[in-house]
């Protein structure tokens, strides 16, 4: 059967052949045996209903007995027989070329080089889904397979409901993951509704087809950690505004260092951007394999498996002023706990271990070896809980002695903060404010999404390199144009973005489908994507191009302790912005868009969505690239600017002046005393 064929097929009516269980593939941890009973009856009888009634008595034993053995069901057999990556688009089976753009992005966030566990359909961070199982991945490629431009096929937490009549300007997919009823939103709830198949954990981009393999967290981590080495290094030169020269270790300044946690999926881009802001950089990982990975792949230097032989390597680089990416293969709370009572000077601290998901191996505490750790998670949750929450204030207390002697600690997204509160820590101030920020307090809030920066990408559906290419040099060239008549408050974030995609082609950061990613405002995304539309038209690039983003913007994303932790007017826990988005970008020309539960920090704990849109040169695309690029960036910057924000304000203000239709409601500025003295 041809690749074509096989995708026109869906759930085939015979039974296809066992796969075996492939033993060389990195596979999801067994998930908590939640379910009772009676539940498990449920979950079974709900798998079933994909298949004809014929195969069940084969089928029944097999996914019992994956529930029994993963805590889910896969349904392993049905993974197709083809080779899992994106093809060019005009290889798929499709009536919409819309569509078939999506399959590509599908595919691409299956294939085995990209997917975290491919065959458990995890794309990233642990448990981030994009099917719950081998039956909605082949009935959905055979929905769009399928459909015309005038439907559109609705998606609910990977199962796909079906294919209903709508227009050609209407979304060809909605995805919602997760979507719960707001009390039913607690970890567990996950497990059990995951494991009944009636929900799933998107993250932020698994799940909405988007993710485009580590490349789409580089840049991010990258201006972060610039912005932090420059923010302690105008702290040490007197400055209060931070320069926007990156940090060097080299010439009179002395090296800054660096200390942080977790080589995984996103994590383990740390010391690349350690390396590229002059740093000396420590990760912790305690997973060997992860370590490894990174160390083949080049993302970090040296591996020390022994913190004897690593603290004086470190003093070495600090005072050599190297700058160098050290991995300590350990229990980061080890590594806390030596640097404090060493005394060694840390500059810039921070942590990116799963702790979206402490429960379930996101977060593994210290004084268990890897396998007991991943033993107790499933045998003994509750001494799981324990150790974690044990690991976590011991970890807090380390941090806190450095901190007192100057170190810079940040919280990076992964909900360390917050956990840590949870664990009893001693990580309040005594107002119940967190002792420390999040890197969207001190750095991307202010510096990025308040000004409409955010994590632009494109993808181009020809997969031919040369096209990659030629979207750089059009970027580079439109940025370049933008940067020459941009105010102050954006001139050095423009620098940074023009630098990055300058060498981005050098820095071989493809992996997957041939795709770039971009920190652009609202004009830069605009104006590029309409060239790309242009460069389409003219037959410059040989494929239509995807665009599309991570979760993690200026609109798209309501998390306080993330993306709206810089949202000081009390909204914060409030998810309107998200939802809001994900509506108007669909009848603003998205070609798919996604709304999910706790993509980034954990379910329950943000709201956040996404688009896709495919361009293909015509004078459609370009009024959706103008129409809903345009609503996709200013509804964030105009919820910031109510909320106080001030580079909001100037940034709204700006773009009103320019634009024809937009009015927004500006906040006026109470005078605090005059409250405090009325309320007294
Ligand atoms: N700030 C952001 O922009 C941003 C971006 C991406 C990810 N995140 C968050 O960062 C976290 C990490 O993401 P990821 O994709 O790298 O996840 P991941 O699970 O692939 O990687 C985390 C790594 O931490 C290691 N680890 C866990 N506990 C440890 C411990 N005690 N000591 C040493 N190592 C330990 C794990 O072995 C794992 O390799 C997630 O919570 C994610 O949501 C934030």
């Amino acid at each position: 059967m041809t690749f074509q064929e096989e995708i026109l097929l869906g759930i085939p009516a015979q039974l296809p052949e066992a796969k075996p269980y492939d033993k060389e593939i990195n596979h999801a941890p067994k998930r908590k045996d939640i379910l009772t009973a009676e539940q498990k009856v449920l979950a079974l009888k709900n798998a079933l209903r994909y298949f004809p009634k014929e195969l069940h008595e084969a089928l029944a034993p097999e996914f019992a007995a994956e529930l029994k053995a993963y805590g889910r069901i896969y349904m392993y057999r049905y993974r197709p027989s083809y080779p899992m990556y994106a093809r060019p688009v005009d290889e798929y089976p499709a009536k919409s070329r819309q569509a078939a753009a999506i399959m590509a992005m599908i595919q691409n966030n299956l294939d085995p080089r990209v997917a975290q566990h491919p065959h458990e359909l995890i794309i990233y961070g642990g448990n981030g889904a994009i099917f719950q199982n081998w039956a909605q991945y082949r009935l959905v490629m055979q929905y769009l397979a399928t459909m015309t431009d005038d439907q559109t096929l609705v998606m609910y937490s990977g199962h796909p409901l079906g294919l209903f009549p709508s227009h050609k300007d209407a979304p060809r997919v909605i995805v919602t993951n997760g979507m719960v009823i707001p009390n039913y939103s607690k970890p567990d709830d996950w497990e059990r509704f995951n494991a009944l198949g009636v929900s799933q954990y998107g993250q932020m981009t698994a799940g909405s087809y988007m993710y485009i393999g580590p490349q789409g967290i580089v840049h991010g981590t990258t201006i972060t950690v610039m912005n932090a080495a420059r923010k302690v290094r105008a702290v040490m030169a007197g400055h209060d505004r931070p320069s926007q020269t990156p940090g060097q270790a080299g010439g009179d300044e002395r090296a800054l260092l660096f200390v942080t946690a977790g080589l995984g999926g996103m994590s383990g881009a740390q010391p690349k951007a350690g390396n590229i802001a002059g740093v000396v950089s420590v990760t912790a990982e305690i997973n060997p394999k992860a370590a490894e990975k990174r160390y083949a792949q080049g993302w970090v230097d040296e591996l020390h498996p022994n913190l004897d032989e690593l603290i004086p390597r470190i003093r070495k680089a600090v005072a050599n002023k190297e700058v160098v990416s050290l991995a300590y293969v350990g229990n980061v709370v080890d590594l806390w706990e030596r640097l404090a009572s060493e005394h060694i000077h840390v500059d810039l601290g921070s942590d990116q271990t799963s702790l979206h998901n402490p429960w379930a191996g996101g977060y593994y505490p210290v004084g268990y070896t890897l396998e007991q750790s991943k033993e107790m998670m499933a045998d003994d949750p509750d001494a799981f809980r324990c150790a974690v929450q044990e690991s976590l204030r011991r970890q807090v207390a380390a941090i806190n002695k450095l901190a007192d002697d100057g170190m810079y600690f940040f919280d990076y997204g992964n909900a360390f903060l917050l956990e840590s509160s949870r664990a009893k820590a001693d990580i309040l101030l005594p107002d119940g404010r967190f002792r420390y920020p999040s890197y969207v307090q001190d750095i991307m809030g202010p510096m990025y999404f308040d000004y409409g920066f955010g994590p632009f990408r494109w993808v181009c559906m020809s997969e031919k390199p040369s096209d990659l290419q030629k979207t750089d040099e059009i970027a580079m060239r439109v940025l370049g144009e933008i940067a020459a008549h941009s105010p102050e408050e954006i001139a050095g974030q423009m620098r940074d973005n023009i630098r990055w995609i300058e060498e981005a082609g050098r820095n071989n950061l493809v992996v997957g489908s041939q795709a770039r990613i971009l920190y652009a405002d609202c004009e830069g995304r605009t104006q590029i994507a309409l060239a790309f539309n242009e460069a389409i038209r003219k037959g410059e690039l040989e494929g239509p191009v995807v665009l599309g983003r991570d979760h993690h913007d200026v609109s798209g994303t309501d998390s306080p302790f993330r993306e709206t932790s810089n949202i000081y007017d009390g909204s914060q826990f409030t998810a309107d912005m998200a939802v809001q988005n994900v509506i108007g970008d669909g009848f603003r020309g998205a070609t798919w868009v996604s709304i999910h539960n706790g993509g980034g920090v954990g379910w329950g704990e943000v709201i956040n969505g996404g688009f896709g849109m495919v361009i293909d040169g015509s004078e459609d695309s370009a009024r959706h690239i103008r129409e809903m690029l345009f609503w996709d960036v200013n509804n964030g910057i105009a919820r910031r600017s109510w909320a106080r924000n001030s580079a909001a304000r100037f940034a709204i203000e700006r773009e009103m002046a320019r634009t024809p239709g937009l009015r927004v409601t500006l906040p006026n500025l109470a005078d605090e005393d005059l409250i405090r003295k009325n309320l007294d």
